[in-house]
């Protein structure tokens, strides 16, 4: 048949000691604001994440940038009426449609999910957001395809509404990172990994940490042990 292929990749922040590559999550913000934000959310991120510890970390005036190239409706205002403006870092990601409804209404009816914890929300977590965005090909000559259908191979059923959202060259890269279909999708997984799990260098570095304790510990106690029981015969 047409098995579900998740191949694992390399990845930076594997564990038990791995780190997010900051150069890559910020390609892969880039990647997201470009291409993903047309149709996808991120409701739980604000872009002043951007800049905080464990993350992208952009600088101060860059993300204050990144922001205000959004524009966030807000009000209302003394009149009643909503309005425009440019999006401040304590705003939250700007989401490309209204309601669910007119998501679907632009999409075929089909509705592009939340992206903010995607990265765990299904099997494989980064490793099928890479498989799903390098996936797309034709569809097999015996497969029949419902319309405005997509065929991908690793989408559970291999039938997907999302078109294949990346090609080589969409993205402007600056740091020397070839700018092609595959680079896009492991940096925006790993984007979409960090936004999913924010304390993840954290919890490695604690679990570290209780590791080295624990090696100093046993040491200590093997000595004491030693030195307690040292005249018995
Ligand atoms: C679904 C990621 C760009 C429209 C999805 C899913 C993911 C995803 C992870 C869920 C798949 C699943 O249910 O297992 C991304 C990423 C993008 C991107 C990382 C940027 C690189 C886009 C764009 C569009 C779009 C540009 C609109 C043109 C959709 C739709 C679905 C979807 C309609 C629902 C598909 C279905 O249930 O059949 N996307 N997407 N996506 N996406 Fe995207």
């Amino acid at each position: 048949g047409h098995g579900t292929e998740i191949k694992a990749q390399e990845w930076s922040f594997a564990p038990p000691f791995g780190h997010f590559d900051r150069a890559q999550l910020q390609r892969g913000y880039k990647v997201y604001q470009f291409v993903c934000a047309n149709c996808h959310s991120m409701n739980l991120l604000s872009y002043r994440n951007l800049g905080e510890p464990g993350g992208p970390q952009f600088p101060e005036k860059a993300v204050a940038t990144l922001a205000a190239q959004a524009q966030i409706t807000d009000g209302p205002d003394d009149t009643g009426k909503m309005f425009q403006r440019p999006g401040k870092p304590s705003d939250r990601f700007r989401a490309p449609y209204p309601n669910d409804q007119a998501a679907r209404a632009a999409n075929n009816g089909a509705l592009p999910p939340d992206l903010s914890v995607m990265a765990k929300a299904r099997p494989g977590g980064p490793d099928y957001l890479y498989a799903l965005l390098t996936g797309y090909s034709d569809a097999p000559s015996d497969m029949t395809m419902s319309k405005g259908m997509h065929y991908n191979a690793a989408f559970p059923g291999h039938q997907i509404a999302m078109p294949s959202p990346l090609s080589d060259g969409v993205v402007d890269y600056t740091d020397g990172t070839e700018p092609t279909v595959k680079n896009y999708a492991k940096d925006v997984s790993a984007f979409l990994m960090w936004a999913a799990e924010p304390t993840l260098e954290e919890r490695y570095k604690t679990g570290a940490r209780i590791m080295i304790f624990l090696i100093v510990f046993a040491v200590i106690m093997f000595l004491a042990k030693k030195a307690v029981w040292s005249r018995v015969h």
